[in-house]
């Protein structure tokens, strides 16, 4: 068998493993998932050892189920979680503490005290994020003031940090290599996205040592080989990109102006700016999409914490509901008299308001509300996030020739009662294609268009193809109705203006 990828996908709750042969199609799967830890109210961790013994698991299972000797894979492309930092021993390899995950909310008060500083502009200025707990500086500054010696054995250059990609790299090329790429760079706080390097400035102030930082290569590059005793050969590793630049790269939205969503546990949406660095006056991010043949493409991103935990929490947290995918029918049934808003405001609220603090609400309950009601409230609440997102980037960039059209892809965009609504409240063409695996398959491109083995970025593009396409059918008076209700929703639940 020739021109086979294995593809990692490392999430938030799962990491999964594909082989993906020459026609871009799934013929080896393995998933699995890991435990979740909350030591404290608004904290998130991860054991790094489940992570590692579940990408090592998913991907033998991936291989025996693709029938494939590991000789016939010509190379891995990894893509994962972002944000998410692990502090390791460079001699051992064993992580110094939990990784702590991008939802984690514990340096709040650092990144308050760094705003009231006035800092924020600088950061926003170098590296297009804004100081919120989210991203992973403040995170990486937490471990090596709080770890037990911590601070002294990075300085001693004992030490190596990293997002998840990097942890894997080291562990899969058994300790040779420490890289990671410039997406991932990107989305730490201390990478300087408009010269491409980590910035000493920024680096200073969260008193992180240089020293313990990956080499920041382009998304399609060498990261080393595996060990030959995880897979029976070395495999290079070719591709790496975060989850949600990969799933851009997977949508083949390659032209600026180009914009993709997916709806997981939170919702991302990415659109391609190309060469513009677009500094955003609406609280939206400028991220690196991705970096080709040293060439950097950049988006604008939208991040929002919740979009199917909303459905997952009426699910299991309040049993509303029984099957998260029986969500979109139960909100048919819905009675359109009521207007119910949930501003689902759990880990705060990100984009565009960037409230920390915020905690979900819920408004214009009545005596004859219903699971129906409720599960409208919910996937309602994705598209109106959307659609604050979709008004801020038109605000942000404004190019004429941006027809807005959103791909679409993750768990939630199977049901076509959610992408109606989603059409309907954006006023605006939502495309669902037929590969859903948008992610691993963007992974998958980067370190297959490497080796040589996959197509360049026009075939692929030219490869991506369309299950339905979804256009609104809402009536504008009912629309702005609706988006005057949410809007006034969202104000009373913000903790600030
Ligand atoms: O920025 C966080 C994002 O990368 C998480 O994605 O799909 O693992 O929830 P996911």
């Amino acid at each position: 068998m020739n021109g086979l990828v294995l593809a990692i996908d490392q999430g938030t709750t799962s990491s999964r493993a594909i082989v993906f042969n020459q026609d871009r199609r799934a013929i080896g799967v393995g998933q699995q998932e890991f435990p979740q830890h909350f030591p404290a109210s608004g904290w998130v961790e991860h054991d790094p050892e489940d992570i590692w013994q579940s990408v090592v698991a998913t991907c033998r299972t991936a291989l025996q189920q693709a029938n494939c000797r590991p000789t016939d894979i010509a190379a891995i492309g990894i893509t994962n979680q972002r944000e998410t930092v692990v502090i390791w021993d460079e001699e051992t390899g064993k992580p110094i503490h939990n990784a702590i995950v991008w939802q984690d909310r514990r340096t709040a008060s650092l990144c308050r005290k760094l705003k009231a500083q006035g800092l924020e502009p600088l950061f926003a200025r170098k590296t297009g994020l804004l100081l919120d707990p989210y991203f992973s500086g403040t995170k990486i500054a937490w471990l090596l003031d709080k770890v037990k010696g911590a601070r002294k054995r990075a300085e001693k250059g004992e030490l190596l940090a990293g997002t998840i990609d990097s942890f894997l790299i080291w562990r899969l090329t058994g300790g040779k290599v420490h890289a990671t790429d410039a997406t991932n760079a990107s989305r730490t706080l201390v990478y300087n996205i408009r010269d491409n390097a980590w910035d000493p400035e920024l680096l200073d102030i969260l008193r992180i040592p240089a020293s313990l930082l990956p080499e920041v290569k382009d998304c399609a590059d060498d990261f080393g080989v595996t060990d030959k005793e995880l897979f029976g050969a070395e495999i290079p590793i070719m591709g790496v990109a975060g989850d949600q630049q990969a799933a851009t790269i997977g949508q083949a939205c390659f032209e600026p102006g180009m914009m993709k969503s997916t709806y997981g546990t939170g919702c991302f949406a990415l659109l391609n700016t190309g060469a513009d660095f677009v500094s955003s006056k609406n609280r939206l991010l400028t991220t690196i999409a991705y970096r080709l043949n040293g060439k950097t493409t950049y988006a604008l991103e939208g991040s929002i914490f919740v979009a199917g935990a909303a459905v997952q929490w009426l699910r299991d947290g309040i049993k509303v509901i029984g099957k998260a995918e029986h969500s979109g029918e139960l909100a048919n049934h819905a009675d359109d008299t009521q207007n119910i808003y949930l501003v689902p405001a759990f880990v705060g609220l990100g984009a565009p308001h960037w409230d920390a603090e915020a905690r979900g609400a819920i408004f214009g309950l009545t005596r004859n509300t219903g699971p129906a009601e409720f599960a409208r409230a919910a996937l309602e609440s994705v598209a109106f996030q959307t659609r604050d997102l979709l008004d801020a980037m038109k605000k942000d960039w404004k190019v004429n020739s941006w027809k807005t059209v959103l791909r679409v892809d993750g768990g939630m965009v199977a049901s076509d009662w959610t992408m109606q609504r989603l059409a309907d409240i954006l006023d605006a063409p939502v495309d669902r294609p037929t590969t859903l695996e948008t992610t691993a398959l963007g992974a998958a491109w980067l370190a297959g268009s490497r080796a040589g083995v996959w197509p360049d970025e026009k075939t692929f593009a030219q490869s991506w193809a369309l299950d339905r396409r979804f256009e609104s059918r809402m009536d504008e008076k009912q629309r702005v109705a609706k988006l005057k209700g949410w809007r006034d929703a969202v104000r009373r639940t913000l903790t600030k203006t």
